[in-house]
């Protein structure tokens, strides 16, 4: 196996699939902003990819399924008869059969190599797993899984912008770092932005003083321009936002309360309106597959 599919296989079979707290895998943790504010647009973004699966059918491929870390997750096949569940990792494929039970069918295999017949499938499904895919092996991967798709089948590939726009901005205008620095917005910062969280916080946003950095792990996203010249023409998708605000976003701009909670149905609002451009500008796009 090459290198850097053994740095990924390491990290999940070692780490990511190794429980943080009761009701988080460290992957989620790591990857995931946990606080409550961000519980409602996590579930419509999740019901927006689940719409792509609502016609049902019988086998739904779970490509690079992971722990099923969330009940709107496993919920995604609602539907099929049939869950494959697909991974490399065996402590992924354990943590999915003991979500989903022994109706999860598990197949250790790798992405870019699917050892099914062409046009198996009703339903793929692909998430987060693509841009771990070795940087020359993804537009094979993404041929892989339109081949196992059949032809009035419904297939998502959730992905990543190396550098999406809106990150980008998160950075560079990250209140927290911002307000310090001009002397008018001082009194902010210390008012608002420097609050101490209260004791009885419900999440820790970042992990405590001391916790040493997870393991490493391979994450090569291409951009657009990638796609459109190099995936595209053999492999025809619809470009669709999934969810737009990443973590630096909503750690930026998110405050952990009602504020927060309708500022994130604006951009829900965003999203649904303008899914092209919010897939562009955002953190995670989807592809959805088209059959030739
Ligand atoms: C970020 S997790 C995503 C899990 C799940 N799809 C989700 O969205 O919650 C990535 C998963 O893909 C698996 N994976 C990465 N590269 C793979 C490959 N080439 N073949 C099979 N599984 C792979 C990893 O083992 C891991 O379980």
């Amino acid at each position: 196996m090459r290198e850097e599919k053994n740095i990924v296989r390491k990290f999940y079979e070692e780490y990511g699939w190794e429980k943080a707290s009761s009701d988080a895998y460290q992957d989620t943790a790591a990857f995931v902003d946990m606080r409550p504010v961000m519980g409602a647009y996590q579930e419509r973004c999740m019901r927006r990819l689940g719409a792509h699966f609502a016609g049902g059918g019988r086998w739904f491929l779970d490509a690079g399924c992971g722990a099923i870390a969330s009940p709107g997750y496993a919920a995604l096949s609602d539907g099929h008869t049939h869950r494959v569940c697909v991974d490399f990792s065996g402590a992924a494929l354990r943590a999915a059969r003991g979500t989903l039970g022994e109706g999860a069918l598990c197949v250790q295999a790798d992405i870019t190599r699917l050892p099914f017949r062409d046009n198996a499938f009703d339903a793929v499904l692909c998430a987060h797993v693509l841009y771990h895919v070795p940087a020359d092996e993804q537009s094979e991967a993404m041929g892989e899984l339109q081949r196992v798709l059949a032809p009035q089948g419904s297939g998502v590939v959730v992905y990543t912008w190396p550098d999406a726009w809106m990150n980008r901005v998160a950075v560079r205008f990250n209140p927290r770092v911002v307000a310090p620095k001009i002397p008018g917005l001082r009194w902010a910062w210390r008012a608002f932005l420097k609050r101490k969280p209260r004791a009885d916080a419900p999440m820790a946003e970042t992990a405590p003083p001391g916790t040493p950095p997870h393991p490493p792990l391979y994450f090569h996203p291409h951009p657009w321009a990638w796609f459109r010249d190099s995936v595209l023409p053999d492999v025809p998708f619809k470009l669709r936002c999934w969810q737009s605000a990443g973590v630096p976003f909503t750690q930026a701009f998110i405050p952990n309360h009602r504020i927060g909670r309708a500022m994130l149905r604006v951009l829900s609002i965003a999203e649904k309106v303008f899914p092209g451009l919010m897939a562009r500008i955002g953190t995670y796009p989807m592809f959805v597959l088209r059959k030739k």
